[in-house]
């Protein structure tokens, strides 16, 4: 069976001029996936290796690029989900390096789902997990400019903040994988949405939101978190899929969820276990890179829905 892996960066809206960067971070994170697919032919190690590789880069609001809330903290949420359903997640979890290898251990060694807040930092120190330093933290330096730039402007100053700070950031970075068997996996990692509440969790450690995945399919999701999970995106997709093809499921849960809260609002991708590729965004942008047996380099792009058929 042919092996593949889909990622992508975030929806939102990217400054032309930040484009290049972002597809190179994009080829850079998908090649790595796909040798992790190559190497160890296992869904799973694919995903974790082309998140953790976006978390590093400094590029997207995850990890090392994570945004900050209202409180100026980084609270970061990632999850791991594969073809048996096995699911394991961190949520606000603190400045700790890769969140994505947390959610890993979570599902593959503890016997909870979702682990939370200081305790998942603490968890993270066991294991041997480094931080992120202060002064590489890319997330917080824009904070930073941005506010130094807006810091005069008068009264609804924190709602044209919150509003306009959307334009500072996409959200959250995602990979999807099936491997030569036809074993399906899915990550998700993200620093969340600007200036949320200390202590918000958002869509991508809850299980049906953001990420979802089974023995026929796998998605994950970006965008607005509360509603993402208010539409279980993630899970319709996967869902649908057992009655329709991938594209269908796709569009059909990217409808519901428009249609429920209207546009630009969020980003899906999605394999399924024949190698089938979709990607579809109601967003300006989404950046997002593939890569199958038999192409030479990766497709990357930052606009526009895709189907790949098999
Ligand atoms: N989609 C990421 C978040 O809302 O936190």
């Amino acid at each position: 069976m042919k092996r593949a892996i889909l990622i992508h960066g975030g929806a939102g809206r990217v400054k032309k001029e930040l484009w290049p960067s972002r597809i190179e971070g994009l080829k850079e994170a998908v090649l790595r996936g796909y040798e992790a697919l190559l190497s160890k032919d296992d869904s799973i190690e694919a995903v974790v290796e082309a998140v953790a590789a976006m978390e590093d880069s400094g590029l997207f609001n995850a990890g090392r690029g994570s945004t900050i809330s209202f409180k100026g903290t980084v609270e970061m949420d990632a999850a791991v989900m594969d073809w048996r359903s096995r699911f394991g997640a961190v949520g606000g979890v603190p400045n700790i390096r890769n969140p994505v290898r947390l959610a890993r251990y979570v599902m593959e060694e503890s016997p909870h789902r979702l682990i939370v807040g200081l305790e998942a930092r603490n968890l993270a120190y066991r294991l041997g997990f480094k931080e992120y330093p202060i002064e590489e933290l890319t997330g917080l330096r824009r904070v930073e400019e941005y506010l130094t730039r807006v810091k005069d402007k008068p009264s609804s100053f924190y709602g044209k903040l919150f509003e306009s700070g959307k334009k500072i950031f996409t959200d959250t970075v995602g990979a999807v994988a099936v491997d030569s068997q036809g074993r399906v996996a899915a990550a998700v990692s993200t620093g969340g949405l600007l200036f949320k509440f200390g202590g918000r969790v958002g869509d991508s450690a809850i299980f049906g939101a953001g990420i979802m995945a089974n023995a026929i399919c796998a998605a994950v999701a970006t965008g607005i978190g509360e509603y993402i999970m208010d539409s279980l995106l993630s899970y319709r997709i996967v869902e649908y899929r057992r009655y329709m093809s991938l594209e269908a499921a796709c569009r059909k849960a990217m409808g519901f969820l428009t249609r429920y809260k209207g546009m630009d609002t969020a980003g899906v991708i999605c394999i399924d276990r024949f190698g089938n590729l979709g990607w579809m965004h109601n967003t300006e942008m989404m950046g997002r890179a593939y890569m199958t047996d038999g192409m030479e380099s990766p497709d990357v792009g930052m606009v526009g829905e895709g189907f790949i058929k098999v």
